[in-house]
């Protein structure tokens, strides 16, 4: 008896690369983990205690679907003070996680058979989250030229099949940090408009940005009338990573199927979790700030060690934690991101686990404590000379 799923959906689903090779890994003690994308610093004190509280008084009960209204009232203000707009919570879908938002908001406007195009290499977990629901993905190349990543429009635009259901735009990305700029986001928005297709917005790296305070957003650029999801999260702003905490922010009219999705995918959220959201957004602000900083810092270090290493080409990220680099003479990045490991003693992520454009890459996650940071690029030196 062969026992396998039987959606072949999933069962066609490849195993994460970066899991398989930190699985390999597990009992060992002396190795520097650089492979996830997550801070090594913990949720702040403030955050941890409205929770806390929240436990205390005993808010354990069942929520509503979308979250409750205080967290969905503060993320629209928040939102609206970073970029001018005015969402209102009647636009805010609160959701276990970006991960699941994303999931959910797939669920939502994808028809089985449609395409969804998006840039590539890009975090397993996007593609994933459309494939799984039968739809085709497209994947169109993010470049390297003058030493930073480039998307060209033209390119993207061009390879939308005619069912193009949804174009899936992770700006920030992960893994290169690559942004797009005011224009180029305008230029998106008018070709889903021309083309009636949806523009689903993956923004979780929006505050971690290394030239200004704030991504640029296409949260600014939409209207009601717009086809338009856009998804965020509390894992990298506040390093809230384990909480799963996210949100969709959406037209009012998509709201009630999002309800009842969200009813039928996970039926609520623990109350101390949404509480602490609310303490993160309202208060959180310093902390926020402080963390980009920290990260711009440890930026500088990375590209000061990989500056030595001729071997190493690393296209500057303009956000994000990730350092996104290419080795000379490395084609196969799953190996030697095996000898990083057992030789060097650092985690990094293959490129390969980003999608075929990410081969020959590696990707070190730089949000790192600086002497952790500092004995990581020792320890891997040797095999980048
Ligand atoms: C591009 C991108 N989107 C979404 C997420 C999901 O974040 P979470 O599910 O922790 O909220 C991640 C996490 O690594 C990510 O890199």
């Amino acid at each position: 008896m062969t026992i396998r799923a039987a959606r072949h959906t999933v069962a066609a689903l490849q195993p994460s690369l970066i899991r398989k090779l930190s699985n390999s890994a597990i009992g060992k003690t002396d190795v520097i983990p650089l492979w996830f994308g997550e801070s090594d610093t913990p949720t702040p004190a403030f955050i941890r205690a409205a929770a806390k509280d929240a436990i205390d008084e005993c808010q354990t009960f069942y929520q509503p679907n979308l979250g409750i209204p205080p967290l969905r009232e503060a993320l629209a203000a928040y939102t609206n003070r970073l970029y001018d707009t005015d969402f209102t919570l009647d636009n805010i879908a609160v959701t276990p996680s970006g991960m699941s938002a994303m999931a959910v908001a797939l669920q939502c406007v994808i028809a089985e058979g449609s395409t969804v195009v998006l840039q590539s290499p890009v975090w397993p977990n996007l593609p994933a989250a459309a494939e799984i629901l039968g739809a085709k993905t497209v994947r169109v190349p993010l470049r390297p030229r003058d030493g930073s990543w480039t998307l060209d429009l033209e390119e993207f635009f061009a390879a939308c099949p005619p069912h193009t259901g949804a174009l899936l735009i992770n700006s920030p990305n992960n893994p290169t940090g690559w942004m797009l700029e005011d224009d180029e986001q305008r230029h998106i928005i008018d070709f889903c408009r021309q083309r009636d297709i949806w523009l689903i917005a993956d923004e979780v790296y929006n505050r971690i940005v290394f030239d200004r305070e704030r991504a640029p957003s296409f949260a600014d650029k939409v209207s009601e009338d717009d086809k338009f999801l856009l998804i965020n999260s509390f894992s990298k702003s506040w390093a809230m990573t384990g909480w799963r905490l996210g949100w969709i922010t959406a037209p009012k009219a998509l709201l009630h199927t999002l309800e009842t999705v969200a009813e039928f995918s996970f039926s609520s959220i623990f109350a101390p979790t949404q509480i602490a959201g609310i303490t993160a957004v309202e208060a959180g602000e310093p902390f926020v700030r402080a963390a980009a900083e920290r990260y711009r810092a440890a930026l500088a270090t990375v590209d000061t060690a990989f500056s030595a290493l001729p071997r190493v080409h690393c296209p500057l990220p303009q956000a994000a934690f990730y350092a996104f680099f290419a080795v000379d003479g490395v084609s196969d990045s799953y190996a030697f991101a095996e000898q990083a490991l057992h030789q060097c003693g650092v985690g990094l992520a293959p490129g390969a686990a980003f999608g075929p454009h990410g081969e020959g890459y590696l990707r070190m996650c730089f949000a790192a404590e600086p002497p952790l940071l500092q004995r990581a690029l020792r320890q891997l030196r040797p095999l980048l000379e």
